[in-house]
């Protein structure tokens, strides 16, 4: 199928959870399931279609969230560019508070820039507006919940959430039952041992495995695969 309007596209389609938060967790990947190289480049897996579609989502989304790990090996600007649309407010998963200062997605001061920290890593060096946010709420010792994550973005009010990356922050969000939809966007190339995309703990038969529902969609020379969770 194509997606003939990628503007209006995700807000006729997605469809919000039980506590109203429709949270999207994207990933743009190869034909063999990496999102990066070994030395962690990633721009651009996806040709234009993907992009796009990216893009579509930013402009749909309240705000994007990514783990610090992405914030330092992309430098994105999380902006929207490609299509029409506002930029959104940007949250930054970074327990230990070591997000450049001069990062990109910091020092734009259009929208609101939120870095998620463990309550003793206080910061000074960010640029005017950044908001650090001392997070407590952790599982297994030393990462956030993505659940707690999800309802404290409840709690400011946002109510569309795109998880844009990387691998570490979407398997978070993937193994706590925290997204409503992947949207899982592969391109025709082969990129050999790189940064894997999906990861989760796995399971030794089949039947342990949840099918999920999914429905493909064409983007140019891209293919997008729309799982819903809900
Ligand atoms: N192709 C794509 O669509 C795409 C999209 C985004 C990124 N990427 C690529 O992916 C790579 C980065 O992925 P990544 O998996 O290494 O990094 P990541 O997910 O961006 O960031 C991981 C880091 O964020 C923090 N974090 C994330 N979730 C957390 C949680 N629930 N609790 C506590 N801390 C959490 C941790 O920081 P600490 O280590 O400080 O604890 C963790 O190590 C880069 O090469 C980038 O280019 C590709």
């Amino acid at each position: 199928m194509k997606i003939s309007e990628p503007k209006t596209w995700h807000s006729t389609r997605l469809k919000p959870g039980a506590d109203g938060l429709t949270v999207v967790g994207q990933l743009g990947q190869s034909l063999d399931g990496q999102i990066a190289t070994a030395t962690g480049h990633s721009k651009y897996i996806n040709g234009d279609g993907g992009l796009v579609h990216l893009h579509a989502l930013r402009a749909w989304a309240d705000v994007v969230v990514i783990g610090v790990g992405t914030l330092i090996a992309d430098d994105p600007k999380l902006t929207v560019r490609m299509v029409p649309g506002s930029s959104p407010a940007r949250v930054v998963i970074d327990p230990s508070a070591r997000s450049p200062a001069a990062a990109a997605c910091l020092v734009d001061e259009s929208v609101r820039r939120l870095v998620l920290t463990k309550p003793d890593r206080a910061r000074s060096d960010w640029p005017a507006g950044v908001e650090q946010v001392a997070f407590s709420s952790l599982v297994a010792g030393q990462k956030f919940d993505a659940n707690q994550v999800r309802q404290w973005i409840a709690s400011q009010g946002w109510q569309r959430v795109l998880v844009e990356g990387g691998a570490a922050t979407l398997a978070a969000f993937l193994s706590s039952g925290s997204l409503d939809y992947l949207h899982l966007i592969t391109s025709p190339l082969i990129l050999g041992p790189g940064t894997p995309g999906i990861r989760s703990q796995g399971v030794s038969r089949l039947s342990d495995s949840p099918r999920f529902t999914a429905e493909t969609f064409e983007l140019g020379k891209d293919l997008l695969v729309e799982c819903a969770f809900q």
